[in-house]
């Protein structure tokens, strides 16, 4: 059996009635299909324990609850398989309001419980998709060990960053790399990859083996959209002049957790993933917008307009590789575009 554990927030206030409902409909499924548990509302959010057969637990979790339009924000906290017990056998969903009662409860002990649920909002906002999935199917992102994995990764980065960061007040600037990751995130969360890292102005993501055309269509939607956005920016705004250079390789890199106690990082590591940083480094010598290791050519299919660049020897690499571009995207004078920037900024 499996239990699962999750909070969620009101889309809106919801009445007695409404709760009822939600509270009728749960017991009708539930004891159809052996579920049982407990569902919580204190102040606008809920908190729900699940219990039954792990395939109806996941069922009525993703086509029941978490599409239900009277909440959203809706995040696992715990899940536990294998489980041979019942918590709350007797109840197909018990429901404990706690806004009724005041007195039930002491006061101190519902503020910690909204504290808490506060708090793991917040932290939720700041923990990658892969380890709050991770949480979903019962599994301790601590515990996991180290797996060496075929990947294409992709990583993007705004030319020209330094001249922003130097010159822009620090709202701007934030809003230039927001704007960035946000393209970024869309683009590559639609074509099912993983967004594993920040760095300050980059983003580092990554495809499984077999994602390699996924994640060429992530990297032209990335060009694709902020050329768009580049266009409908209003005059004089550094939007205007917000360009990405993207490298992609593809081969074996490392997940595993990084770091201590004190900070850690689910991530990946290895040489493919210094490949495509290098490779988006070398977008601005070449005056290119997105470069590719031969190994992601070989893997996509035979459709796209590759073209070859010739052989280059990155930094750290001990042998020189065939690189290439894609057709589809011009070539961008890059001395411009930063006497551009330049200009823009001094204007500004
Ligand atoms: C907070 C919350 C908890 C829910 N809990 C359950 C549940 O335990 N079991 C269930 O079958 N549906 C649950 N639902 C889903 C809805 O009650 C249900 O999908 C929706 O009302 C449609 O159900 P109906 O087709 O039976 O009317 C929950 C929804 C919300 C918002």
């Amino acid at each position: 059996m499996k239990r699962m554990f999750y909070v969620s927030r009101f889309s809106r206030p919801l009445s007695k009635r409404d709760i009822e409902q939600i509270h009728g409909s749960a017991v009708r499924f539930n004891s159809q299909h052996g579920v049982t548990g407990i569902l919580v509302c204190l102040g606008d959010t809920f908190f729900q324990v699940l219990e039954g057969k792990r395939a109806i637990i996941n069922q009525l979790y993703h086509t029941r609850i978490v599409p239900d339009n009277r909440h959203f924000d809706v995040i696992c906290l715990k899940s536990e398989s294998g489980v041979s017990q019942r918590m709350f056998p007797e109840w197909d969903m018990r429901v404990f309001d706690l806004n009724d009662e005041a007195e039930a409860l002491p006061m101190a002990f519902r503020q910690m419980l909204s504290a808490l649920l506060e708090s793991n909002y917040m932290i939720a906002q700041y923990t990658q998709p892969s380890i709050l999935k991770m949480l979903e199917n019962g599994v301790n992102p601590t515990t996991v060990k180290p797996r060496k994995k075929h990947v294409t990764v992709l990583f993007s980065d705004i030319i020209g960053f330094s001249q922003f960061a130097e010159r822009l007040n620090p709202d701007d600037l934030i809003d230039l790399v927001n704007r960035h990751a946000q393209i970024c995130i869309e683009q590559v969360d639609k074509n099912s990859g993983q967004v594993n890292k920040l760095l300050g102005d980059g983003v580092l993501t990554y495809f499984t083996d077999r994602g390699t055309d996924a994640a060429l269509e992530a990297a032209t939607g990335i060009l694709k959209e902020m050329e768009r956005q580049r266009r409908s920016a209003r005059d004089g705004s550094p939007h205007q002049l917000l360009f990405a250079g993207v490298g992609l390789a593809n081969g074996v890199a490392y997940e595993g957790n990084v770091g201590s106690e004190l900070k850690r990082d689910f991530t990946i590591l290895g040489n493919t993933v210094n490949q495509a940083s290098r490779l988006e480094s070398l977008t601005r010598r070449l005056n290119l917008r997105i470069i590719m290791s031969e190994a992601v050519v070989e893997r996509a299919s035979p459709s796209r307009n590759f073209i070859s660049l010739g052989r280059h020897k990155l930094i750290g690499q001990s042998a020189a590789m065939e690189i290439f571009s894609l057709k589809s995207f011009a070539p961008l004078n890059i001395e411009k575009l930063y006497a551009q920037i330049d200009e823009m900024l001094s204007r500004s």
